[in-house]
């Protein structure tokens, strides 16, 4: 099974924490992300201090993995100068890399939804001291699984069209 058949959301972890060459590891497979025009806009805040997860939990109602998660990766929005309309796919695909990488490492995750939504990312800059033109684009809730939870397939031949739409 491939690495990508084998990923999928952990939202419940044990009391162990995330070696800190692990957590340099999953920062280079977000960094090592494809993004237009190479333009890296991103920057990453790690959190690993139990009462600054505690104050992220209160982010949203599906921030509550980070009551159990020993590790947050926050990947931030940092507009570069060029293709700025492409930098939520480029932070997309940070993201995933990143839950992609933790699963290659024994660990498991969560993609918490945070940008555009103001109410979650004013929260986030809050509690983060985050000032200026960046913005937390999501919250990656990472640890050591408590439980694995089953593969679900989802490929869906109805939902392929070739050559036109609807063929
Ligand atoms: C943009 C985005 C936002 C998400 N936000 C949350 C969230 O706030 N809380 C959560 O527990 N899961 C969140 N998820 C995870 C999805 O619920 C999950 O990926 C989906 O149910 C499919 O399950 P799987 O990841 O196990 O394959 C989010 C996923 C994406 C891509």
């Amino acid at each position: 099974m491939s690495l990508i058949m084998k990923r999928n959301s952990i939202r419940n972890f044990i009391d162990k924490p995330v070696p800190s060459d692990l957590v340099t590891k999953l920062l280079e497979s977000g960094m090592q992300a494809p993004s237009a025009n190479n333009q890296q806009p991103w920057e990453f805040i790690v959190v690993d201090d139990r009462e600054i997860l505690n104050e992220l939990v209160k982010t949203s109602g599906g921030a509550r993995p980070l009551n159990t998660a020993t590790l947050c990766i926050i990947p931030m929005i940092k507009p570069g100068d060029k293709s700025p309309l492409f930098n939520i796919q480029d932070l997309s695909a940070a993201t995933e890399n990143i839950l992609l990488e933790a699963t290659n490492l024994g660990l498991g995750g969560v993609w918490i939804g945070v940008y555009p939504d103001p109410v979650r990312y004013k929260h986030i800059e809050k509690v983060l001291n985050i000032t200026g033109d960046i913005h937390p684009f999501c919250m990656i809730a990472i640890g050591y699984p408590k439980n694995q939870r089953p593969i679900v397939k989802r490929y869906d031949e109805s939902k392929v069209h070739y050559n036109k739409w609807g063929k």
